[in-house]
């Protein structure tokens, strides 16, 4: 049975970095007019909170990839269930993931986007387990590196549930 074990993040930090994350992306968007496609679900609250502290004219668009399911570890394939309705020739989007893991997810959405026209492709992820990549990925702006556990909260599930908790929590057997 799986059970919250410790919380790794506070609400109180995550509020902390992603107006800092903010900060440092409408410096490099230089009044430019970004798309923010934020891969559903777990991104929700993440995108939430970083629009609010971006300008007005940052624009929200939605992509759905599973490749989870019931399990927490990943099978590998991103299978794209929705896609964007925005126009993305010409334009610079930036990917809102909740977390980069095997890097997969993200090689896959940068493709689709490319393919798409897009001027440029960049990642905005909450979080980042490097130790676990499959695959050479940029991840251009990164809110907490973590170590290589299960976790949950703020938008992110375990089989769709926990996403309601304000914290992050390490998820594990108990
Ligand atoms: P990747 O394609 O392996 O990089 O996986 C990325 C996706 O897996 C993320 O968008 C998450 O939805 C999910 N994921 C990876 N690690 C976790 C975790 O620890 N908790 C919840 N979801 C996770
Ligand atoms: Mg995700």
């Amino acid at each position: 049975m799986k059970r919250i074990c410790e919380v790794l993040l506070t609400h109180k930090q995550i509020e902390k970095r992603v107006k800092e994350l903010a900060r440092q992306i409408s410096k490099d968007c230089n009044n430019g007019s970004p798309l923010l496609v934020g891969v559903l679900k777990g991104s929700l609250m993440f995108l939430a909170d970083l629009v609010r502290n971006l300008g007005s004219d940052a624009e929200l668009d939605f992509v759905s990839v599973s490749s989870y399911g019931g399990a927490t570890v990943s099978s590998g394939k991103p299978l794209l269930r929705q896609d964007v309705s925005a126009d993305c020739e010409g334009r610079d989007i930036f990917i809102v993931e909740d977390i980069v893991d095997s890097g997969k997810t993200i090689e896959f959405l940068t493709g689709l986007f490319l393919g798409k026209g897009a001027k440029s492709v960049k990642t905005i992820a909450l979080l980042s387990k490097s130790s676990r990549r499959k695959v050479s990925v940029t991840v251009d702006y990164v809110g907490f590196e973590i170590a290589d556990k299960f976790v949950v909260g703020y938008g992110m599930d375990f089989d769709e549930k926990y996403r309601g908790l304000p914290d992050i929590c390490v998820l594990s057997e108990g």
